[in-house]
């Protein structure tokens, strides 16, 4: 399907959806801490889903089987949830999140400490986070796509990371993943050109070591080949002529 371009109205709709997204990482965020379970953190989510009269974007796609992806460290995304994976102090976790109402989807992705971490894990996450503010100050009319991802990946490189390539950003509106396809990496001044209307999910995964990725055999699971720590960070970002508007930050 061709790029479905949102009217003011519609972008509304996707500014909800995504508050309440922002809202469940909220919740999230407030909650992990040593001792807790990623299931436990799943249990959250699905909770306030259920008090937001919404539901999952990621429950049952493609037989996904929980509401969150939670990646522990050396995993980049699509961590599963599980009774024995216990959060503890220093770790890294990535809490990715997806959700509709009233027929529009939101996605947002974020890594945070949990308790006190390494110097480097939290340089990888800043770096990751800014990596990602970079790309939505590309969101402009008249940029190219490639803009977007030169954005991400030169400030990445820059900082001696890697940007993960088997991954990467999408259109997101009616459904979580539309055209086009956002990669983290590119040249500037390349690919389509960006219009009014058009809503990205712009989600770098950007590695300590090299940017390769495996997928466990769940599936699912993807962490670092080198077993580097990872972090990804995701917003859902209108592209209008007033500039980029990030849907999915409070
Ligand atoms: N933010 C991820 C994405 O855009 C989450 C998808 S996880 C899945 O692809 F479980 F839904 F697959
Ligand atoms: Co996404």
């Amino acid at each position: 399907m061709a790029i479905q371009l949102k009217s003011p109205a519609e972008i509304a709709k996707l500014r909800a959806v995504n508050l309440i997204v922002a809202d469940v990482l909220d919740a999230l965020e407030a909650a992990a801490r040593p001792g807790l379970s990623t299931w436990d953190l799943n249990e959250i989510a699905a909770q306030r889903l259920k008090h937001h009269k919404a539901d999952s974007a990621f429950l049952g796609y493609h037989g996904y089987p929980a509401v969150l992806c939670t990646s522990v460290n050396e995993v980049v995304v699509h961590g599963i949830p599980r009774k024995d994976v216990v959060l503890k102090e220093g770790d890294i976790l990535s809490i990715d999140f997806g959700a509709f109402k009233d027929g529009w989807c939101g996605d947002s992705a974020r890594t945070i400490p949990i308790g006190t971490v390494k110097p480097e894990a939290t340089a990888l996450m800043n770096a990751t986070r800014e990596a990602l503010e970079r790309g939505i100050a590309a969101c402009v009319p008249g940029n190219r796509l490639g803009d977007i991802g030169h954005a991400v990946q030169s400030y990445a490189e820059s900082n001696g990371y890697s940007v993960v390539r088997q991954f990467v950003g999408h259109g997101i509106g009616r459904a979580m993943h539309e055209e086009p396809h956002v990669p983290n990496y590119g040249d500037a001044g390349k690919g389509r050109r960006l219009s009014a209307g058009l809503v990205v999910a712009i989600e770098p995964m950007v590695n300590a070591g090299g940017p390769d990725v495996v997928v466990k055999e769940d599936g699912w699971t993807a962490i670092t080949r080198d077993g580097s720590l990872s972090a990804h960070f995701e917003h859902s970002v209108a592209i209008t002529d007033a500039g980029p508007v990030v849907l999915s930050r409070i």
